[in-house]
């Protein structure tokens, strides 16, 4: 995981001092989760050229996703604290989320162990002043398994 933790790190400063043309101009980027409760990344930089990014999610652990689920879920900084919360209460078959939240930006479901999933989600709808924070809303992840998304 360290590689690419690095790897991610070094693209996203890069384009930063470039400005000009980003690492990541497919508009897509991809996250692993483990059995650690983990994400391999905590920093997404997305190319305001994008109209649209999508997110795609593995989970290259082992255990079920009702012990060890993990989604990506984008919100407002403000807002996770009160996500997660809520949908500890919604439970795994709404992907612990409030259903049709306004607070969430975008979303995929919950997967386990071997799984993988994506969400396209439209980029104008961001704020490039916000830096957004993008977490795992199965109980008790989020406090760790969180990062930063911002339009650059
Ligand atoms: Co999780």
């Amino acid at each position: 995981m360290r590689p690419a933790r690095l790897l991610w790190a070094t693209a996203a400063l890069s384009a930063g001092l470039s400005g000009a043309v980003s690492a990541q101009d497919n508009c897509s980027a991809d996250i692993d989760s483990n059995d650690a409760m983990q994400f391999d990344t905590d920093v997404m930089v997305v190319d305001s050229s994008c109209d649209e990014f999508s997110v795609n999610l593995t989970h290259s652990g082992e255990l079920d996703r009702d012990v060890m689920g993990h989604n990506w879920v984008l919100s407002e900084a403000d807002d996770v604290e009160g996500i997660a919360e809520d949908g500890i209460a919604a439970g795994l078959e709404n992907n612990y989320l409030p259903p049709e939240d306004d607070r969430v930006i975008a979303y995929t479901e919950v997967i386990g162990g071997g799984e993988e999933t994506s969400v396209t989600f439209d980029v104008n709808q961001l704020d490039p002043d916000t830096v957004y924070t993008f977490f795992c809303s199965f109980p008790g992840h989020s406090s760790v398994m969180r990062g930063t998304l911002s339009v650059e």
